[in-house]
């Protein structure tokens, strides 16, 4: 089949542009006391100076980390309890901090390798705030393993690599060759034989959907050459732009060139585990922001972040968290490994004690 084929850097230009609103959001939802989160200002020029996002913006930015970073924990923990580190791939992550909250956490002993990639523009803009940031080198560890690369777009450390790669490109062209990069200590880059996360945040909706489709089949039969593989993804977006409320959010992005072809094909929250499913993986799930608000934070966080602001419009809040949502997918090689890691997911509050 011929597929669309990458369009100009220029041209992805507006998408790009969308990493900004993203880790201004964070910047925003940190100062209000939302998260928690010490390096998001590090990755944000003049962060002091940003405006405050609406509540209901914090709100929501909130209920996608914390359900995000659950799942990331569980991960983590799971390889724990199996006594392996795994790794993780956050794909399109533009100012994203989540290695340095992992490496500075309790769960940092579990983690191997962690790959960020994004187009180029965005990788060199991060690798040099990364390089002027005493408190982003600190937690990369050894400063003798950090390093520029590939022209100062690309920066290697001992566990982190922040690499640039426009994910429309076929994978068997430039991503394969990557994740196969030699190490010092002789490894490659990943390895299919640990546990893999793939953290897609925002970030397939700006694709078409039939390169979504590639790079997820890529990833599954990367995950089969090992007999032990197992790969987790973790998907956040928009879906459901078929109504009034999500027609108005087409066109506000339209206005600043940006299309969401990879959203068009999910109108329900029903159809996101298809994704999944029809790629590979093995099982799947999704929740949109709303549920996750409503069942899946603990009573204890939703009190504390109630007392943060005021919000006069639950039904609004409601109607956006509605629009956006997190599916999860699981792909295993055998079913040992099933028993073991089948169960990763988010649990509804009331069915467990675990806390997000
Ligand atoms: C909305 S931002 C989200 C950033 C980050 N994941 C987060 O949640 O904070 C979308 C990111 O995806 C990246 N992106 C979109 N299409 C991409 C592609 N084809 N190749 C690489 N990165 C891409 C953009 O450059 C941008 O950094």
């Amino acid at each position: 089949m011929l597929l669309p084929s990458p369009s100009t850097s220029s041209g992805d230009a507006p998408v790009r542009s969308t990493d900004n609103d993203a880790a201004a959001a964070r910047v925003s939802a940190v100062k209000q006391g939302y998260l928690l989160d010490p390096f998001a200002k590090h990755l944000v020029p003049r962060a002091h100076l940003l405006p405050l996002r609406p509540p209901l913006i914090n709100i929501g930015t909130y209920v996608r980390t914390a359900a995000i970073d659950s799942l990331v924990d569980q991960w983590l923990e799971l390889a724990e309890k199996a006594s392996q580190t795994c790794q993780i791939i956050s794909l399109g992550a533009g100012s994203d901090t989540r290695f340095w909250r992992i490496a500075s956490g309790k769960l940092s002993d579990g983690l191997g390798t962690y790959v960020e990639v994004d187009f180029p523009e965005i990788t060199t803009k991060k690798a040099m705030a990364i390089k002027k940031s005493k408190d982003l080198l600190t937690t990369l560890g050894d400063p003798s393993h950090v390093s520029l690369d590939q022209g100062g777009t690309a920066l290697r450390s001992t566990r982190y690599h922040l690499l640039p790669l426009d994910l429309r490109v076929d994978p068997e062209d430039v991503l394969k060759s990557v994740l196969a990069t030699p190490q010092p200590n002789g490894l490659n880059l990943v390895d299919p034989s640990k546990p893999t996360l793939l953290i897609f945040e925002c970030v397939l909706a700006y694709m078409a959907p039939e390169l979504s489709s590639r790079l997820l089949e890529w990833f599954v039969k990367w995950s089969q050459t090992s007999p032990c593989g197992i790969l987790g993804c973790i998907v956040y977006e928009m879906f459901g732009l078929n109504d009034a409320f999500g027609r108005v959010m087409v066109n506000n992005l339209k206005e600043r060139s940006i299309t969401l072809p990879g959203a068009e094909a999910y109108s329900t929250i029903e159809s996101l585990p298809g994704r999944f499913l029809n790629t590979g993986f093995t099982a799947a799930r999704a929740l949109t922001l709303k549920e996750i608000r409503k069942s899946y934070i603990p009573r204890s966080e939703l009190d504390r972040i109630a007392g943060l602001e005021f919000l006069d419009e639950t039904e609004e809040l409601d109607l956006v968290l509605d629009h956006y949502a997190i599916s999860w997918g699981l792909f295993f090689v055998n079913n040992e490994i099933a028993v073991k890691w089948g169960h990763w997911g988010l649990v509804d509050r009331d069915d467990s004690d675990i806390n997000m």
